[in-house]
Order: structure tokens, then sequence, then C-alpha cells
């Protein structure tokens, strides 16, 4: 896979070489083709290889908000780049003007990357833009990322899933479509032995504490809210449900943020305590050998 590892600095860089049984698999797509692909949650290095070589093949490639410039950046150079990110109530583009761009470029024969951060069909519209492309018989292919929540939590330095403390994970959107009433089946989101993810859900952080403690969830249930998760700017902000409203607030939370709630949010300070008493010990060990 690699034919070259040369060392630069402290870093060692790997040169790859896909062997051409890989090579042979990765999409091709064709002039009025739209590659909807997920980007993953901000690190570049989170991008699947399906990803990329799709954003290199682009003719046009209409970005979402959650995008980071260093991502869109890996496309080529004389590819057009359409910014359609929104964010809560700014829209440089709106959906319906997102899918007509898509259809539009599509027809003019370019082949069109549609850019999602995390994966397309978690709460991405990809399904609606899917639909909207097959009403115009243009052909279209979806790539998955990863999601917010997976790479979040892992960054965090938590597990989602633990078979002592959760048998099953939610996703759930902590915003409705036109700010409508959050409806959620509380009571099965309250139980003891299951995670809950939120997207979208600072804003109704104090709703979501008050509908979970109501169902009988602890107010001490651990919540790790992470912003901008795998990013350079990455900040993490462990609370429980009781204080989740409070920590929002006394931190200055901003979106994007993931609000994770259960067990096995306490892992991630756990291991930290853990990780540190190992390089404590380690470097004993090593004082001691020098003596
Ligand atoms: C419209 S949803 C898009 C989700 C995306 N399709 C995915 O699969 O991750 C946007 C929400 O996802 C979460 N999110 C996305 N990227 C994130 C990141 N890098 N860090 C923290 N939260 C993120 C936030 O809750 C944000 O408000």
């Amino acid at each position: 896979m690699t034919d070259r590892q040369e060392v630069a600095g402290n870093k060692t860089m790997v040169n790859v070489v896909l062997p051409s049984h890989i090579l042979s698999r990765i999409p091709q797509l064709q002039p009025g083709q739209v590659a909807l692909v997920g980007a993953g949650p901000g690190d570049p290095g989170l991008l699947t290889l399906n990803a990329l070589m799709l954003i290199q093949q682009a003719d046009v490639l209409v970005c979402d908000r959650l995008v980071s410039d260093e991502i869109a950046a890996l496309k080529p150079a004389k590819a057009e780049l359409i910014n359609a990110g929104k964010s809560c109530k700014e829209h440089v583009l709106t959906q319906q003007e997102t899918n007509e761009v898509l259809v539009k470029k599509a027809k003019e024969g370019k082949r069109v990357v549609r850019l999602k951060g995390g994966d397309p069909y978690i709460f991405g519209r990809g399904g609606e833009e899917v639909e909207f492309l097959m009403d115009y018989q243009i052909e279209s292919i979806v790539v998955p990322g990863i999601t917010a929540a997976s790479g979040c939590s892992a960054y965090a330095g938590f597990p989602l899933t633990h078979r002592d403390f959760a048998q099953s994970v939610t996703f759930a959107t902590g915003h409705i479509k036109h700010d409508g009433k959050l409806e959620l089946d509380w009571s099965a989101l309250a139980s003891d032995d299951r995670t809950v993810v939120f997207y979208m859900g600072l804003n109704n952080a104090q709703l979501i504490c008050d509908n979970l403690q109501a169902q009988g969830r602890s107010a001490d249930t651990p919540v790790g809210l992470i912003e901008r998760g795998t990013t350079l700017q990455q900040r993490t902000v462990f609370t429980t449900l009781s204080q989740l409203p409070q920590a929002i607030k006394d931190n200055g939370l901003k979106p994007p943020t993931m609000m994770v709630v259960g067990e096995v949010v306490s892992i991630a300070q756990k291991n930290e305590k853990k990780a540190a008493q190992n390089a404590e010990q380690r470097n004993e060990k090593s004082a001691l050998a020098q003596a």
C-alpha cells in the first residue's frame, strides 16, 4: 500500500500508492452526475478515500457551512466553488436554491460534488436532495461520511456504547424544522442504559434537560458537550444533566456543538486520569533506569 516512508522533522511522511483492485472500485463521476459526499466532522484526516477521490473529480463543488476551507481546498484548481452554507437562521442559499443549483449544474454536463458535513444521510438533508435530483432524472451517488457523533465522541475520549453502561445509542435532533416544538419520545430517551446524542441541541438545552429528568433520567447523568469536534478549535465541556443549560451559558458554547448524554461520557475523565497515572509511572521508571 505504501511505496516509501520518509522522515521529515519528527513526522513520518507516507506516500500512498493504491493497488489497482482498490483503485478500480473508486466511483468515477460522469458529466451530468451529482455525488452527495460526506466530508466528516472537520478533521481532513477523517475524509474517506472515496470522498477525497470524488472531490478531486469535481467540476463544481457545492459546500455546506460545516465543510472546512481546508477540505474545500482539495478540489481541482479550476473547479467552481459554490457556498451553500447555512447557519441556524442565515442561509447563503435556501434548500430550494441549493437543489436547483445541483440540477442546473448537472444539466450543464458538469460533474457535481455536493459536499456535506458529517454524513449526508444523518440530519444532512441528503434524502431530500436525492429525491429532488430523481424528480429531474439526474443520476446521483451517495458517499457516507463519519458523522459528528462518532467523530466527536472519539476525539473527546469516550465511546458511544459500552457493554457495562450503554446497550444502545440514539441520534436525536435537538431542533425541529421552522423552529417547531421539539417532541421526542422522552420516556424512551430517559432509560439509563442508553446514550443519547443530540445534534443541533444548544437552543433546546433547557427543554432537553427538563424532559429527560421528568421521565426519570438522573440529574447526575454525565453530559459531554463538544464544540467544533475533531477540528483544531475543538472545545470539550463535561457537565451533568441538571447543569446542562448553565454549562452552555458559562462556556459560551456555539454551534456546531454535539451534546452527548449518558454514563459513557464519564469514561473520558476516568481514562484521562489513568493515562496521567501511566505517564507518571513511565517517567518514574525511566528516571530509575537512568539513575
Ligand atoms: C445539520 S446537522 C449536520 C450533521 C451531519 N450531517 C453529521 O452527520 O454529522 C448540524 C449539527 O451537527 C453537529 N455537528 C456537526 N459537525 C460538528 C462538529 N464538528 N462538532 C460538533 N458538532 C457537530 C452539531 O450539533 C450541528 O448543530
